[in-house]
């Protein structure tokens, strides 16, 4: 089915800078800028330029959060899982300090939606999200603003496609911990608004449908952020193999009973992570479904190809920020920019 509705992105076009200016989209929006930041000013001083800054994977077990003590999260830690932690805190200085987007626009695979592809539309979602597994992991109380315009948008170009969509209205729909995990390692202030988006589950029932909506998706979003001139950074709320233990230990944080699942699975992540430093992204799309066969990836919720086919599937390669495993898991953060430069490991 997903065939049909299949439209190959325009290569190239995802690198493409959109002439008008986005401070008067911004404003038309009704959203007020953010203070203290130097929204529509690139890190040179010159105008920023619009478009898809960065992408980035950016997984969202709840260990992660659990780890960080936040204050919105409920239960207390010890910590853990630093190199996965190190390398967000690394992300969160070039998405402040380089990229300075205008919003956050997340896919992740545990809103799941059976009928096509949902935006949420609330203006400001607010409410605790609990991790079902988990519950004495990840009870999070959360408050954030929707960049509305975009997020209809974003439905309105993927229906215009063939996309089966819906704009998500109902502010009591409490928002999912794949969703929120990743929303706070990248950004535990909140103060970049969001735009988030379901998982359609097809590809858990037709395997064959695999990706290719998500190709669409991305195409869509690509459209929506030029329209309406956002200067936008990507997250894929992705793990990688995707096996994991089923019993806890006493301390959940005990570092002593986390390393990879099997050794099948880690070599499986370490050939896609060393493709995606090679680059280009291109021949990720084949081995992305590879991998999934091999580890019954995450990905394939599809998050990750939604994402780069949002940027054109770039002729760069990616930056590995940090890998590690959750219960047995893997993990990447890993930074995609349309032009590859590796600006922030520059400024500290
Ligand atoms: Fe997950």
């Amino acid at each position: 089915m997903s065939r049909v509705f299949h439209v190959p992105p325009v290569p190239g076009e995802g690198r493409r800078a959109v002439p008008h200016a986005r401070s008067a989209a911004y404003s038309r929006s009704g959203e007020p800028a953010r203070s203290g930041e130097h929204a529509g000013q690139a890190p040179g001083g010159g105008p920023a330029r619009t478009g898809i800054v960065a992408g980035y994977l950016s997984p969202h077990p709840p260990h992660l959060v659990y780890a960080e003590n936040p204050p919105q999260n409920e239960p207390r830690s010890q910590g853990g899982w630093e190199v996965l932690r190190w390398a967000y805190e690394r992300l969160r200085h070039r998405i402040r300090h380089v990229h300075r987007p205008d919003v956050l626009i997340v896919h992740a695979p545990h809103w799941i939606t059976m009928v096509g592809h949902h935006v949420n539309c609330v203006p400001n979602p607010k409410g605790v999200s609990v991790e079902p597994i988990f519950p004495h992991l990840f009870r999070y109380h959360y408050d954030f603003r929707t960049d509305v315009p975009l997020a209809e948008a974003i439905a309105d170009e993927a229906g215009a496609l063939g996309l089966v969509t819906s704009k998500l209205r109902e502010p009591g729909v409490r928002v999912d911990y794949a969703t929120i995990g990743a929303l706070h390692m990248v950004n535990p202030e909140w103060d970049i608004p969001v735009v988030s988006l379901s998982a359609n589950n097809n590809p858990y029932f037709y395997s064959e449908a695999s990706l290719g909506e998500m190709e669409v998706l991305g195409e869509a979003t690509r459209r929506a952020i030029e329209r309406t001139g956002r200067r936008a950074v990507l997250l894929a709320s992705n793990s990688l193999s995707h096996l994991h233990w089923h019993e806890e230990p006493p301390v959940p944080e005990d570092m002593e009973r986390e390393h990879p699942y099997n050794d099948h699975q880690y070599r499986w992540d370490m050939k896609l992570l060393e493709a995606v430093r090679r680059g280009p992204t291109a021949p990720l799309r084949e081995l992305i479904s590879e991998h999934i066969e091999a580890t019954a990836s995450e990905t394939k919720a599809g998050s990750l190809t939604w994402m780069l086919a949002a940027m054109g599937w770039p002729p760069v390669a990616g930056d590995v920020l940090g890998y590690g495993t959750i219960i047995g898991t893997g993990n990447a953060v890993v930074e995609w920019t349309p032009n590859g430069d590796r600006e922030g490991d520059h400024h500290g």
